[in-house]
């Protein structure tokens, strides 16, 4: 089978490209990716001369170009991971938010459609939710739980979403949907949490915690999060969402105070700066779903997990330490630079 795999030059796609050539031998994998900022070709080049792999420099915005590879591929799936992703940036300018999360999930939807794809699936995220209070730890996110997106990211993901499911009640598109926490692990782009402390705390810079620290995340190692994609694409039922969780939640402080004992640095390299617009409280997944009926289950814990993750990142100085060297430096100054 041939496999379209968006994104697959950002952090979770790439690692889902490497789960997926492994665990299906028979299988072609090809990678549709626009390199913007958070794309790196470089993530991608053990398996760049693999023969059972393909790379294609294209936006998923861009028509005419799916239009020519699904003509010439005819997919038996994709699976779709393009996105502007950083909560962040799209406070900053939202459009293209909307362009590349709207309306090029719209693109592919539409040639999913018309070349009769046998399944799309839509990566999406637990933001879709909004959020919950702090003070009533019962509460989770379930499948049925309301939209209630916060930042323009959430939004524009939650839209995707909602299109999705009416291509495959309207139109019969056999599509999925899952909605995962927060990924870490390797190849992570470093303005997210975990790799950006873990590069601060190497360079010995400051660790900008937002607000007062005590917002929670849900984690999940980012293979549990390939093999739960895997799973609901052999089993999952079209027309399904599927929650995926790390049932791992922590305050974003004791991630921080964390590294810094892993690295052994000391605490006092952590300043607290002003809060996100908009800062989600908390994220916490029920995916009693997937695991009643798809029969998956996180395998790596947290401690393995972020032992894992910050021995990838020093043992891979030189791919983390070009990106902070380069246009992140401009970005990273108008982020950081005046809070
Ligand atoms: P990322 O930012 O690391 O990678 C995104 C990739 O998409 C990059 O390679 C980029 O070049 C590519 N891309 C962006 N715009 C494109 C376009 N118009 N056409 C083609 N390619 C384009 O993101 P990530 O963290 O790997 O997230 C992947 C997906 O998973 C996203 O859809 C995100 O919403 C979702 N998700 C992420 C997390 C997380 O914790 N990181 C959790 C749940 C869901
Ligand atoms: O929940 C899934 C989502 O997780 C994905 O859909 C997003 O693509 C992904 O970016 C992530 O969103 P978050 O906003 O939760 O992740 P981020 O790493 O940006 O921030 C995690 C928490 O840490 C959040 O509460 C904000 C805080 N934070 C973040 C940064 C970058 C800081 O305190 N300081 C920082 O410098």
């Amino acid at each position: 089978m041939t496999i379209f795999v968006t994104g697959g030059a950002g952090f979770i796609g790439a690692n889902f490209i490497f789960h997926w050539l492994a665990a299906h031998p028979g299988d072609r994998v090809v990678c549709i990716d626009k390199l913007t900022y958070a794309g790196n070709l470089s993530t991608l080049s053990s398996v760049l001369k693999n023969p059972r792999f393909h790379f294609v420099k294209a936006d998923i915005c861009d028509r005419d170009t799916l239009d020519r590879l699904f003509a010439g591929e005819c997919p038996d799936a994709v699976v779709n991971f393009a996105a502007e992703s950083h909560v962040d940036r799209s406070i900053e300018d939202p459009e293209v938010f909307l362009r590349t999360n709207v309306m090029g999930t719209a693109a592919l939807l539409d040639a999913c459609r018309k070349y009769e794809t046998p399944r799309f699936h839509q990566v999406s995220t637990d933001e879709v939710y909004g959020d919950l209070p702090l003070d009533r730890p019962e509460l989770r996110f379930t499948e049925t739980t309301n939209l209630h997106a916060s930042s323009p990211y959430s939004a524009s993901k939650a839209s995707a979403d909602l299109l999705t499911l009416s291509y495959c009640r309207t139109f019969g598109l056999p599509a999925t949907v899952s909605r995962c926490s927060n990924n870490y692990g390797p190849w992570q782009f470093p303005e997210k949490l975990i790799p950006l402390m873990i590069a601060n705390a190497l360079q010995d810079k400051p660790l900008p915690v937002y607000g007062t620290g005590k917002n929670i995340r849900d984690w999940l190692y980012v293979e549990d999060h390939c093999r739960a994609i895997d799973v609901i694409l052999q089993k999952g039922r079209p027309g399904e969402v599927y929650n995926i969780g790390g049932n791992h939640e922590m305050e974003n402080i004791a991630i921080v105070k964390r590294i810094c004992r892993e690295l052994g640095k000391p605490e006092s390299l952590i300043t607290y700066v002003s809060d996100r617009k908009g800062h989600d409280l908390r994220y916490a997944i029920d995916s009693g779903k997937l695991q009643r009926e798809l029969d998956w289950m996180p395998e790596t814990n947290f401690e393995e997990g972020i032992r894992r993750t910050i021995r990838w990142y020093l043992d891979n100085r030189p791919w983390w330490e070009e990106i902070v060297s380069g246009e992140y430096q401009g970005y990273y100054e108008k982020m950081y630079g005046n809070r």
